[in-house]
């Protein structure tokens, strides 16, 4: 779907690392050369035209952010460089002063390091105690599990949408609705979902939820942190600085303003905030059950093909996204990643940063397929077809 608008098709690569990053379409890049070669201000600081044309563009972004995850005000919309910031923003600014010793977050062996560490260093310094919720035999989340590991000392349940490396989808409304029912805040990590599947927070009712722009067409280094009003109202923000404070004269005299610019302290990442914003009308305009439809059924394919493969041994092939994880047996995932490079093929293999996954699935490195809306079946074969020789990859991959 909508080659065309990338000028990286130009390029000899297949790419099929999009969980890692994405390609940006010629939108994206148009929108960005023209904040630089049109009307370059900085934001929220000028009464000049091209000041408040920056002021217009960088907040409607925000209003467009709203509308596609549809969050209830524009207020609860903050800006950050990525999901690891966000979710460390809501680690650190929220959490950190909330808990006490002995207090319980729930996580996953299969979350990325972005939800597994900051978490990690609040048991450390907050002495709050992490607890691992069990996986069934797919490796996925279930309510019925979530259940089995909540105490009354359990405070947070802290789950990506989507995982990176199963790419399983969690059933997070549910479990909203029954940690709420305990009290218990839910954090969403979202960067491997809001690129792929509709998002809706307030259906979902998550507390936070984090995801990255360059992920879904966007420029690196701009991200989201959504939270409810109230408690993003009660962040102790990061960084102070310009733009975020009202007025200041001494030191018992600070006024910061409100959100969300309260939280978005100093110069913005302003042509990050108005990519994001031209990404994901992009996006919008394709349709978000299109790209999931036809990341389906890419899926499908591939797993058909990979299936017919005697050497390939699949991790996850029941999931319901575009990840698609595997092995070749006997060959280290790198030197499967380093052949198929050979041929201008994209893929990632390691651990692919989710690296105490490897005591669920036991397994410690995996190539990893991460399809999107792009990508086609052409492309699929290509990948699959290279796969089927094993003494070819013996051969080559060196
Ligand atoms: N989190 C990104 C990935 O899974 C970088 O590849």
């Amino acid at each position: 779907m909508n080659r065309e608008d990338f000028p990286m098709m130009t390029t000899e690569y297949i790419y099929l690392d999009n969980g890692a990053t994405t390609w940006k379409p010629k939108q994206v890049v148009e929108k960005i050369t023209d904040y630089y070669t049109k009307y370059t201000a900085n934001a929220h600081r000028g009464d000049y035209d091209i000041s408040l044309k920056v002021d217009n563009e960088y907040e409607s972004s925000r209003d467009t952010v709203k509308e596609f995850i549809n969050a209830k005000t524009r207020q609860e919309i903050i800006f950050t460089s990525g999901t690891t910031d966000s979710i460390n923003l809501v680690a650190d600014g929220f959490f950190k002063s909330n808990l006490e010793p002995g207090d319980e977050i729930i996580i996953t062996e299969s979350e990325h390091a972005s939800n597994v560490l900051p978490w990690f260093r609040l048991a450390k310094t907050n002495g709050v105690k992490i607890k691992f919720c069990p996986l069934d035999d797919n490796h996925y989340v279930t309510l019925s599990n979530i259940k089995k590991v909540i105490t009354k000392d359990t405070k947070v349940i802290s789950l990506a949408m989507i995982t990176n490396v199963i790419g399983d989808l969690r059933p997070i409304k549910e479990i909203c609705e029954f940690a709420h029912q305990n009290n218990i805040f839910v954090v969403v990590d979202g960067a491997q979902s809001a690129p792929h599947i509709k998002t809706d927070v307030q259906d979902l009712d998550c507390d936070f939820f984090a995801f990255s722009g360059h992920k879904m067409c966007g420029p690196t280094g701009i991200g989201v942190l959504y939270g409810k009003y109230e408690l993003l109202d009660s962040i102790e923000p990061k960084n102070l600085g310009g733009g975020m404070n009202e007025s200041f004269d001494n030191v018992d005299d600070v006024y910061l303003k409100p959100l969300p610019t309260r939280l978005e302290a100093g110069t913005p990442n302003i042509e990050g905030a108005i990519g994001l914003g031209a990404a994901i009308e992009y996006l919008s305009d394709i349709g978000m059950d299109n790209i999931k439809e036809h990341e389906h059924k890419l899926r499908k394919h591939l797993i058909e093909k990979l299936k017919e493969i005697p050497h390939i041994n699949i991790i996850n092939e029941e999931s319901d996204s575009g990840v698609i994880a595997f092995n070749v047996d006997g060959i280290f995932a790198q030197d499967v990643a380093v052949y198929l490079n050979k041929y201008n093929i994209c893929v990632r293999a390691g651990n692919h940063c989710a690296k105490i996954l490897k005591n669920e699935v036991g397994v410690k490195n995996t190539v990893r397929v991460s399809i999107y809306f792009y990508n086609t079946l052409e492309e699929i074969n290509k990948l699959a077809n290279l796969l089927e020789d094993k003494n070819k990859i013996l051969n080559e991959m060196l």
